[in-house]
């Protein structure tokens, strides 16, 4: 397995790759677990090469969030990236993907999910902008035939989606399932950050986004009241040795990120999207309304 360190380096090895070769590329942030490695294993599968990228974004953190104490397990991930069968991993440094006099940023379209008061868009304001820039900058350099990124992360799938179409980038975007631990919750890298109380109450985040989908599935078609159910079971999280608030209950399409009111459609075209913040853990979850 190559390790690129440069971004020129990046550009010598994807020109080195034969023309006809596939290409398919995950990026991380590092601090890898299975919800990653199952991207890594979509991308070996689709693809003659496969090639991840770990970077922890600052574009994407706002002061005050977690960017210097981000899980960095560079060995441990660079072990996982082997075994799942990446061919070369780029871990850029910080002044190659932003050199000194970087000003260009992009803001994604996406303007529901900017817009949508209830998206992490408007509870972390840079987040979107930065997700956007970083994957447009690697994208560009490793030109892969498919990018993959995870189901987990709903609003940010809408904003890559988003940047490749507005651009004309000539790649698939692949959306892998969100992986899960035992009792539902979505695996993270931030749930290293759950004290062992935190953790055993976290698994309400899927409970919750289960109860949304049962009422849904029994008939309930209006917005506002599955939100309400799902508000409802998340409360039920508080007041057992944990510190819980919930940050935002959405309900929105899965394109436009735009917030549902009235009728809710079927089909896959809606989603339920929350985050709650457990202690110093910022969990999102969501799930789609079939
Ligand atoms: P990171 O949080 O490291 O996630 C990298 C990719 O793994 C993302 O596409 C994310 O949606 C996916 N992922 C994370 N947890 C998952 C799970 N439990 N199941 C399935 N997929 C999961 O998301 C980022 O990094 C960054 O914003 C990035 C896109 C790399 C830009 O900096």
């Amino acid at each position: 397995m190559k390790i690129i360190r440069s971004h020129a380096e990046l550009l010598v090895y994807r020109a080195s790759l034969p023309a006809t070769s596939t290409v398919g590329f995950v990026p991380t942030m590092g601090g890898l677990h299975a919800g990653h490695t199952s991207l890594l294993t979509l991308s070996r599968r689709d693809n003659d090469i496969s090639l991840a990228s770990i970077f922890v974004n600052p574009a994407q953190f706002a002061p005050g969030e977690d960017f210097a104490s981000y899980p960095r397990t560079e060995d441990a991930d660079l072990s996982l990236c082997a075994s799942h069968g990446a061919d070369a991993v780029y871990l850029p440094r910080a002044e190659d993907v932003y050199p000194a006099g970087y000003e260009t940023y992009v803001e994604a379209g996406c303007g529901g999910a900017a817009r949508n008061a209830r998206s992490e868009g408007a509870s972390r304001p840079t987040f979107f902008r930065g997700v956007a820039t970083v994957v447009l900058k690697l994208a560009v350099a490793a030109r892969p035939h498919r990018l993959y990124v995870g189901q987990k992360d709903a609003q940010q799938c809408a904003v890559v989606r988003a940047v490749v179409r507005d651009v004309g980038l000539p790649l698939e975007v692949v959306v892998g399932e969100t992986v899960r631990e035992g009792d539902g919750l979505a695996m993270s890298t931030r749930n290293q950050y759950l004290t062992g109380a935190e953790r055993s109450v976290a698994g309400g985040v899927w409970a919750a986004l289960r109860e949304g989908t049962a009422v849904w599935a029994k008939g309930e078609r209006d917005a506002e009241s599955v939100r309400g159910v799902v508000r409802e079971k998340l409360a039920d999280m508080r007041g057992k040795d944990a510190n819980v608030e919930v940050l935002y209950v959405s309900l929105c399409d899965r394109e436009s990120m735009r917030e549902v009111e009235g009728t809710v459609e079927g089909g896959g075209k809606c989603v339920v999207c929350v985050a709650v913040m457990v202690g110093k853990a910022r969990l999102i979850d969501n799930v789609v309304l079939e």
